[in-house]
């Protein structure tokens, strides 16, 4: 069987981020937009929570925003089939989720599939899931750090884009470290943004190539 090859859009792209608290990967991907470092533009800031402080910045920087509450819908399938209605009709070309705390359905992976990225603060395939710092420190890992990687229906376990490596120190918390990885978060998720829209990324299989 041959294996799928997908080429990520070498243009100028239009992002829809999806957040649920405090919005520091997005403000750090709204960043290297203004800048003109990715060639690509925030079509739309989204969340499931109304007064995630995310939207509030995203509101002061003049980008358009919606909230919708989960509440108004009958089940998660309904809700996801907005959201991705939400993204169709605003012609978006890539999602990237930035401390979205809900797990998306499968059909709203397959609608907008190798077009969702996620970051998460763990060097993934270890520590998938929450609480992630803290199961790095009951663990002993020696490094810890972070993860672009496309979203499938799996739950952190799409395709590697980046990843940053960050020392586990002796007397860490989870705070601490938490607080040294997003540090890094904040230089690779703009990147892998840059590369999709350079077009330089191509998925194979579950590995991706920069090209
Ligand atoms: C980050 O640690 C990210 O890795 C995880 O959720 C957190 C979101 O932080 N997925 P912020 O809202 O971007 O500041």
């Amino acid at each position: 069987m041959s294996e799928e090859v997908f080429r990520s859009p070498k243009k100028h792209g239009r992002i829809m981020v999806l957040l649920s608290g405090r919005g520091s990967n997005f403000m750090a991907i709204a960043d290297a937009a203004a800048a003109g470092k990715i060639d690509a533009e925030i079509a739309l800031v989204f969340s499931n929570k109304e007064d995630a402080p995310g939207l509030a910045a995203a509101r002061d920087r003049g980008l358009p925003t919606l909230a919708l509450s989960p509440k108004l819908f009958a089940d998660k399938t309904e809700y996801d089939k907005a959201v991705v209605r939400e993204a169709e009709a605003r012609n978006i070309d890539l999602i990237c989720l930035a401390g979205y705390m809900k797990v998306l359905t499968p059909d709203f992976c397959n609608a907008y599939k190798n077009r969702i990225l996620n970051i998460h603060p763990a060097l993934l395939p270890s520590f998938p899931g929450l609480h992630v710092q803290q199961q790095a420190l009951d663990w002993g890992v020696r490094y810890s750090g972070c993860t672009v990687h496309f979203v499938s229906a799996e739950v952190d376990m799409g395709a590697i884009v980046l990843q940053a490596a960050v020392p586990v120190l002796h007397d860490d918390t989870a705070d601490a470290l938490a607080e040294r990885i997003l540090i890094e978060e904040h230089k690779i998720y703009p990147e892998a943004v840059k590369l999709f829209f350079d077009g330089r990324l191509e998925i194979r299989g579950r590995r991706v190539f920069i090209l």
